[in-house]
């Protein structure tokens, strides 16, 4: 779906975010989301706290669980996910905490094959992610699913492609400082959410959202993954779309 740009494209998602949390209130059931970071999204969650605090919508039944964190990255640190999300929409809405889920970056090596386990584990004792909301990277990496991730990937410590770490490199002053690994949630969690939302705004992204669209599906661009997905939208804006 195109938009004629990313603000009116992150108001209807938000509104189709707000719809299935209060159907899913409704039946007195929690709302499962799978949400993204990156400066896609950020639209998007301010939609979602105005919604929260003009119109009352409640996040009470909401359970979350970001995609992705740098590894090693503190919690407190300028450039967490953790801090990111508090920050732009759990501190603002009546999330509650106990129904937050982000990888843990301060992990010891050891145990992060099965902290991964236990956040699939969590997610499947919900039955699954309700809806997931997507970025993608310049190179077609959804979560911190880099080129090569295989579609039945699951979640694990993962190493960040050199395109990834320039990216992000602004952020954290320099190539040198930028994290080269990250914990991400697989493709295959990715691929059993109910329904996916990748968002993707401006020009920088239009050669990978074509490829992810219309070219091969293959491990080279795990947006590409989405083609075969029952229920996957991507939503975009005109730049964006100026290739397809
Ligand atoms: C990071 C995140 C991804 C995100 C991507 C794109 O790599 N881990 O989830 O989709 O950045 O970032 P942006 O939205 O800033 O273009």
């Amino acid at each position: 779906v195109i938009f004629e740009d990313s603000s009116v494209a992150s108001k209807a998602v938000a509104r189709e975010i707000a719809d299935l949390i209060i159907e899913k209130q409704r039946s007195n059931q929690s709302c499962v989301l799978g949400l993204a970071t990156g400066s896609t999204p950020k639209g998007l969650y301010a939609e979602l706290v105005r919604l929260h605090k003009e119109e009352g919508l409640s996040f009470k039944n909401v359970v979350s669980f970001n995609l992705d964190e740098y590894y090693p990255m503190e919690p407190d640190s300028v450039n967490s996910y953790v801090r990111f999300m508090h920050e732009l929409l759990f501190n603002q809405v009546d999330i509650l905490p106990e129904n937050v889920h982000i990888p843990d970056g301060t992990l010891s090596k050891e145990e992060i094959s099965a902290y991964c386990n236990e956040y699939e584990a969590k997610i499947e004792a919900l039955g699954g992610i309700d809806l997931q909301i997507l970025g993608i990277g310049g190179n077609g990496h959804i979560g911190f699913n880099e080129s090569g991730s295989l579609q039945n990937s699951k979640t694990r410590l993962v190493a960040l492609d050199h395109i990834t770490r320039v990216a992000a490199s602004g952020d954290f002053s320099g190539l040198s400082n930028t994290p080269r690994t990250a914990i991400t949630l697989g493709v295959k969690k990715i691929m059993e959410a109910k329904r996916v939302i990748l968002m993707a705004w401006g020009e920088r992204k239009s050669n990978i959202i074509k490829a992810s669209v219309e070219g091969t599906v293959t491990t080279q661009v795990p947006a590409s993954f989405l083609q075969e997905h029952d229920n996957a939208t991507f939503v975009i804006d005109k730049e964006a779309s100026s290739k397809l």
